[in-house]
């Protein structure tokens, strides 16, 4: 019988250079998307794929990650005392929302040093890794597909997209073969951001894992690569091209809603897709967005497709 996964793990030791000045003093995770910090999506859906026990992989300055999922006394004393039930909802929905630990990356050596520091804490289970960037919309899941993969095979899995080749140079990009389902296929080869036109595919992983615990072992023996930092697409190569004792990596591939936060740019555009989605605050939004967009009239540049540094 396969474990059952109960852990996620959610690295945020980064230092958030592409939002400064904003990310001088506050983590980038706390960035509001729309009204919710970014990491708070990314908890939720670990939570609603049933992963509750929670461990963050944080760095210096994270204290208001940590904040932000534990009780406000003081906040939620005056509203309790203003009896404004709706606020105090959206103060306590965090605190209880999972079972959140912390371990300290130390040395920022990459991905894959920081999927490390979870050893101690998930031991000799299957785990899932969320990475912050990426904000999976709650009515296309993907977690609990990736899930239900890995304990139907009990591999790695891991999640694809399809992406535009001029962004494949962003991605770990994977080689694969079909498998009989229409969504998942195995991947023969990976390769962490590929030069610009020399990628193998367009299939980038987006950041969604579902490792199984021998990727500790593998992680340690694992060298620097791109940028001379411990990459986790460099261990999962392995593994795909290992031997079978570690079942291999299978990718589910995703089409559906994804908001990336990683740049400026695609931080906007999350903005502005999540906010003309909402029920309260889309109509009026949606209204005031097509009147600017007229006004902007041939305006638009070429779309560059996100920043670089
Ligand atoms: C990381 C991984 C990369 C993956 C990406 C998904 O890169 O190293 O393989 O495709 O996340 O967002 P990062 O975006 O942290 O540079």
């Amino acid at each position: 019988m396969p474990t059952k996964i109960t852990k996620a793990v959610i690295p945020v030791a980064g230092l958030g250079t592409r939002f400064l000045p904003a990310t001088k003093a506050m983590p980038k995770e706390m960035l509001p998307v729309v009204d919710k910090p970014a990491i708070q999506y990314v908890v939720e859906e670990a939570v609603e794929a049933g992963l509750h026990d929670v461990l963050m992989v944080t760095g210096r300055n994270k204290t208001a990650l940590e904040n932000h999922f534990d009780r406000a006394g003081e906040l939620e004393a005056v509203l309790v005392s203003k009896g404004d039930d709706e606020k105090l909802e959206k103060v306590n929905y965090s605190t209880g929302l999972a079972d959140v630990h912390y371990v300290r990356q130390g040395d920022p050596k990459g991905l894959g040093h920081a999927v490390l520091r979870a050893k101690m804490h998930v031991g000799h289970e299957p785990f899932a890794v969320l990475l912050g960037d990426d904000i999976i919309d709650n009515r296309d899941p993907l977690l609990s597909r990736m899930l239900e993969v890995q304990e139907a095979l009990n591999t790695t899995v891991v999640a694809l997209l399809e992406v535009d080749p001029s962004q494949t140079h962003l991605y770990g990009i994977a080689t694969v073969e079909p498998t009989d389902e229409e969504d998942v296929v195995r991947i023969t080869g990976l390769v962490e951001k590929p030069p610009a036109g020399e990628a193998p595919s367009n299939l980038a992983i987006i950041g969604r894992y579902v490792l199984r615990p021998e990727i500790f072992e593998v992680l340690e023996r694992t060298q620097p690569g791109k940028g001379g930092e411990i990459q986790l697409t460099d261990a999962l190569e392995e593994i795909a091209t290992g031997p079978t004792w570690t079942g291999g990596v299978h990718g589910v591939v995703f089409r559906g809603r994804r908001y990336d936060t990683g740049d400026r740019l695609d931080y906007l555009k999350a903005i502005v897709q999540l906010a003309s989605d909402r029920d309260d605050l889309g109509p009026d939004f949606r209204g005031w967005l097509q009147g600017f967009a007229q006004g902007l009239g041939g305006q638009a540049d070429d779309d560059q497709g996100g920043e670089d540094g």
